[in-house]
């Protein structure tokens, strides 16, 4: 049985992650009654504070973030939280932090979300002060790396220092309950794993469009793009949720495993399967916005915009092409996939005159979280003029459909599990060097080709190119 931790650090707990995300998770796990009722919670950063300094910081970050109905569970949350100041560049440190950590033996989490060039550092500081042994697990905030070279020095760090079992790579999209869903949808229905292959499908839409621009991540987002700020690991998780064979048990192996044969089946791209993007100023709901080279400040070759076809090389998925598109400043915030049916292989109603769509089923993951399957329909008539087919949805909403249930946010459900052991909703080592093998290539591909971002208006669905990506094999982007 995985131990459950009675201690949690958290490494850059001053940072945004902490502020809007962390700290108010915590907050409503303990509201909840959730954690254990002894966990103490350390944060640590370089920001100077003592306790109540920190405590203080705490509560105008929960005041900020939390619901309404939510704060008058503040005070609980930071009779728990205490605070040491650490340079993690400097090994120095790591012994105050073990003092204030005290004795381990029962149990400690630590969730780790820093530049990449300070996991080393850390990984070696916490090993020497002994905050590395069998009984602390380490919970690793993306990102892992630029490429899957700089990944595997990460991983080799943390793995010198942590076995497997106790290495828990965040990708929040995980913890997202309708990502879960798609399991459910998948593997608790009979329904549609008998037409969840090649014969029946014929093209899968992902689509992670935000209408955000930078958002201030000036050093970093430019240094990323979307390829590896948004395909390397989240599209490519739902892509594997979405194409991965039946696991035997919802368990943390038995998923994984499934994962990887999928995210090392991904077919390398060939030149003009894919398509980047930079977006120039425009409007987003009638709003004026610059350009992504004005918020930057200076011109930049990086892509906020990318959409490729992507091919599984295996039985299920022969000939499927899977379209992915991810791209900021969009004209709507929506995370979805769309399962694009085959045609009936012979219409009854053509003599009649009446034409039939394939079916389509669309799954909102955000912000709109529902189900939606097309089907063709009669319309009602005496059909004097002919017969009329319609396609018509068989809508279901999961906020209507669970009224009443809490909705969790990602980040509850991780901490909850890297406190308790549970790593299926983590990201394991050769899925991630799987998904940074596939990347690397079409990058190398990029720069092979010369291929530098078409610019398009914000508020735009990407660049004219991407939608002739699909058009061409006579697909349209579902908007
Ligand atoms: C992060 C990316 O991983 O995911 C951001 O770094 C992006 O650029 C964010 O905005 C999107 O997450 P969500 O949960 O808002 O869809």
């Amino acid at each position: 049985m995985p131990f459950v931790a009675d201690k949690l650090i958290l490494f850059g707990a001053t940072g945004d992650l902490s502020q809007r995300m962390l700290l108010p998770s915590l907050c409503a796990l303990n509201a909840d009654g959730l954690v254990a009722d002894d966990l103490k919670i350390i944060g640590t950063a370089r920001s100077d504070h003592d306790d109540d300094s920190f405590r203080a910081f705490a509560a105008d970050a929960l005041e900020k973030y939390l619901p309404d109905d939510r704060k008058s569970a503040i005070p609980a949350l930071l009779a728990r939280l205490s605070y040491q100041t650490l340079d993690a560049s400097k090994p120095e440190g790591f012994s105050a932090l073990a003092g204030k950590a005290g004795k381990v033996d029962d149990g400690l989490a630590i969730f780790l979300s820093t530049a990449p060039s300070l996991f080393e550092p850390t990984i070696a500081g916490l090993a020497a002060a002994g905050l590395a042994g069998e009984r602390v697990r380490i919970g690793l905030e993306k990102p892992l790396g630029t490429d899957l070279e700089s990944s595997r020095q990460i991983n080799d760090a943390v793995s010198a220092a942590f076995t497997e079992d106790r290495i828990f790579r965040i990708d929040h999209y995980l913890g997202k309950e309708t990502v879960q869903n798609l399991l459910a949808l998948r593997f608790a229905n009979i329904l549609f794993e008998p037409l969840w292959n090649a014969t029946h499908i014929e093209h899968v839409q992902i689509t992670v469009a935000e209408t955000v621009g930078l958002e201030g991540r000036v050093g970093f987002y430019d240094e990323a793009g979307a390829l590896r700020d948004m395909v390397q690991n989240h599209m490519l998780q739902l892509l594997a949720l979405v194409a991965m064979e039946p696991p035997s048990s919802f368990d943390s192996t038995a998923v994984r495993d499934e994962k990887v044969k999928v995210l090392r089946s991904l077919r390398y791209l060939g030149e003009g399967d894919s398509v980047t993007g930079q977006y120039r100023a425009g409007a987003i709901d009638g709003t004026a916005v610059p350009g992504y080279d004005e918020e930057l400040g200076k011109p930049s070759g990086t892509e906020t915009f990318v959409a490729l076809k992507a091919h599984i090389d295996n039985w299920r998925w022969k000939g499927v092409p899977f379209y992915l598109r991810t791209g900021k400043r969009l004209p709507r915030r929506a995370t979805e996939i769309v399962i694009q049916f085959r045609r009936v292989p012979h219409s009854i109603f053509a003599g009649k005159g009446a034409t039939t769509q394939p079916n389509r089923l669309i799954i909102g993951i955000q912000p709109e979280e529902n189900i939606r399957l097309s089907v063709m329909a009669k319309v009602p008539g005496l059909d004097r003029g002919g017969l009329r087919l319609r396609e018509v949805p068989l809508d279901i909403s999961m906020p209507n459909a669970f009224a009443g249930v809490k909705k969790r946010i990602a980040y509850e459900r991780l901490l909850l599990d890297l406190i308790e052991g549970d790593q299926t909703l983590f990201v394991r080592r050769d899925e991630v060097e799987a998904q940074w093998d596939w990347i690397d290539t079409i990058r190398a591909g990029w720069s092979e080709h010369g291929m530098v971002p078409k610019p398009y208006t914000a508020g735009s669905w990407g660049p004219s190119a991407a939608i002739a990506l699909a058009e061409r094999e006579g697909v349209t982007w579902h908007e």
